[in-house]
């Protein structure tokens, strides 16, 4: 049992700065006692700079139903790419969301609340954790998804290289994950936490150069099994997804050819591989500390 479910919170937290509309209980599909459907306006928080591109969960202005039920999620990277997808496939499975990236702007979804910032920034992580706490009521996933993917030969790394992969690839995953799972333990009832890797790591390429990107997402599947066993008996899973290649706009379409011959099935992989991927997970409650290889069979071989 929940002493403080997030209902409450969720609508206590918004009546201050948004309209909240009631509708009465029983008195449409979907609800009932114990059930309040809130609208805002507008949704989101920025911490620096403010939006620089269209609204990317632009379903908007969805009523939110918020019940004891109601989980959340915080992601990370998630103006764009595989991070603006996971956000769009939380929502649909009814979930809260607190998402952020550097320029990621104010959602008009009720049921997203963003931060804008570098994650590699402690106190940008903080904000991430306790906007969602504030105004959803609890953190139940953390998907660490912001990354940092630098290739080139190892000699030619600068130390700004270094910087920004260490900071967001390794200092924004601890900084986020330490105050995630210290959330959920507080709450009692599990959670997860989920990691998004390379394919490189378990399948060093000569043509794609990238050590520092293997040092540091290699870092994070050791630590993913490491965090796994510590917070095994009480409920909080750890995982992580290895992609191949993705078609993200990481990557500019007229190298897809190319890129797609790097798999042994010959494409790239889509971002719905790696959604698809992290829901399983997300519903796998006998599956922890388990790196998902969604890379078109790299891991395995050529
Ligand atoms: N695409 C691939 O082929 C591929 C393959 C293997 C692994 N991955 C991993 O998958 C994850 C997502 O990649 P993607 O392809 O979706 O990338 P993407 O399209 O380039 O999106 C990256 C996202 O991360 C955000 N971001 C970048 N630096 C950040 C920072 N310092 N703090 C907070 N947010 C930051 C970006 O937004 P802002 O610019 O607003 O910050 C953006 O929302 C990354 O961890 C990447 O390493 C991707």
């Amino acid at each position: 049992m929940r002493a403080a479910g997030p209902v409450n919170t969720l609508v206590d937290a918004r009546v201050a700065y948004t309209r909240v509309h009631p509708v009465a209980h029983g008195g449409g599909p979907g609800t009932g006692p114990g059930i309040t459907r809130a609208r805002l306006a507008h949704g989101g928080t920025t911490v620096d700079g403010g939006p620089t591109h269209p609204d990317p969960f632009s379903e908007s202005e969805t009523d939110i139903v918020t019940t004891s039920n109601q989980k959340v999620a915080v992601i990370t990277g998630a103006s764009q790419g595989i991070g603006a997808a996971l956000v769009q496939a939380y929502r649909k499975h009814g979930w809260a969301v607190g998402a952020n990236s550097r320029s990621i702007p104010p959602s008009g979804d009720a049921g997203v609340v963003t931060v804008a910032g570098d994650i590699a920034d402690p106190v940008v992580a903080r904000n991430v954790v306790d906007t969602a706490v504030r105004d959803f009521g609890r953190v139940d996933t953390l998907v660490n998804n912001a990354g940092v993917f630098i290739a080139k030969p190892f000699t030619g790394y600068t130390a700004e290289d270094y910087q920004a992969l260490i900071g967001v690839n390794l200092t924004g995953f601890v900084t986020t994950t330490q105050l995630a799972v210290a959330q959920m333990l507080r709450q009692g009832d599990g959670g997860h936490v989920v990691q998004v890797t390379t394919s490189l790591v378990d399948h060093a390429n000569s043509n794609v150069p990238s050590v520092l990107a293997s040092l540091t997402k290699g870092g994070l599947q050791s630590a993913t099994k490491s965090l796994a066993i510590e917070f095994a008996k009480q409920g909080v899973r750890v995982n992580a997804v290895s992609p191949g290649i993705i078609q993200t706009p990481m990557h500019a379409p007229e190298t897809y050819d190319g890129l797609a011959g790097l798999h042994p099935v010959g494409r790239m992989g889509m971002i719905s591989d790696i959604v698809d991927g992290v829901l399983y997970l997300e519903n796998a409650p006998f599956v922890t500390g388990e790196i998902l290889h969604i890379d078109g069979g790299q891991s395995a071989g050529h």
